[in-house]
């Protein structure tokens, strides 16, 4: 199955960091928010990554690929292990698509019809960055296996936050799957049908695409990928999921912060060092 992240956009919330850099190369300490993602997607087996990119993300179509400079560099210092992690990548099949135009997540979606063909694919948002015991994608994959039916990843949010995300009701088929009755992208508080909030995972089939096409000639500038949902569920069971794990907000400033601490407290390396300055803040709070 391929994989589409769409990493087109423009990352205003991370200006000016985000002026020469695509957001998705910001750094979560020492690996970009991409590389999160995309390890996530090869830990649930997946290796066919589809990325739906724009102008000025070459730092992104680059990333993937070997840099012979740096590697002659680094194997002249014995430092060729700094780039271990990223070396398994080289080896997957990584195809880039350039949107031309900001018209939304749905739109970058549409663009992948080609290289997607006929067949079910899985779409990752590198903004949600999840840390579970079990890869979030391959939680989904063992739902899509089961089912047979296109599936999103869920989870209940605040009911402040609901205006920033999908938002869907429906009734519960097994733990933690249900089917989608109601979808509504990014509702006021007071139309919202619940708080299970859409997350960035999914796992599409490709009756989706002609939808996406009809969206796409409706009015309004951005396309949305919910909006042909809303359409696919008329014609199949589309069923929501809610992944064991935790996901963190990396797409705003505030999330970002969260994200950085929670990572750094999970890593080996940098583990008792965070743990002791947010002690010692603590502490010193109380003075
Ligand atoms: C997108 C989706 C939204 C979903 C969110 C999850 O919104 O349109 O339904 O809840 O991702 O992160 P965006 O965050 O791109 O505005």
């Amino acid at each position: 199955m391929k994989i589409v992240f769409p990493v087109a956009g423009v990352g205003t919330r991370f200006l000016p960091a985000t002026k020469e850099i695509p957001k998705e190369i910001l750094p979560v300490i020492d690996k970009p928010l991409i590389q999160y993602a995309v390890e996530e997607a090869v830990q649930s087996g997946l290796s066919d990554f589809v990325f739906i990119t724009a102008r000025g993300k070459e730092a992104l179509e680059n990333y993937f690929t070997p840099n012979p400079d740096l590697d002659d560099f680094l194997k002249r210092h014995q430092k060729s292990h700094l780039l271990d992690g990223l070396r398994e990548f080289y080896t997957k099949n990584f195809t880039y698509i350039r949107q031309k135009q900001a018209l939304g997540f749905g739109h970058a979606i549409a663009l992948a019809e080609k290289v997607v063909g006929g067949e079910p694919f899985a779409i990752s948002l590198p903004d949600d960055l999840i840390i579970s015991r079990q890869p979030a994608m391959a939680q989904l994959l063992e739902v899509y296996e089961k089912y047979k039916s296109p599936v999103i990843a869920f989870m209940e949010v605040p009911s402040a936050d609901i205006p920033r995300y999908g938002i869907a009701a429906g009734k519960f088929i097994a733990d933690r799957v249900f089917q989608i009755e109601k979808l509504v992208e990014k509702p006021a508080i007071a139309d919202a049908p619940s708080n299970f909030a859409v997350i960035g995972r999914y796992i599409m089939t490709p009756d989706i695409f002609p939808l996406l096409q009809a969206t796409a000639h409706g009015a309004g500038a951005e396309i949305q990928l919910t909006d042909a949902v809303i359409q696919l569920m008329k014609k199949r069971r589309v069923l929501g999921y809610f992944f064991e794990g935790r996901r963190f907000d990396a797409g705003t400033t505030l999330g970002y912060i969260e994200t950085l601490i929670h990572v750094a407290l999970r890593r080996e390396d940098t583990r008792d060092f965070t743990r002791r300055i947010l002690r010692d803040l603590a502490e010193n709070e109380k003075l």
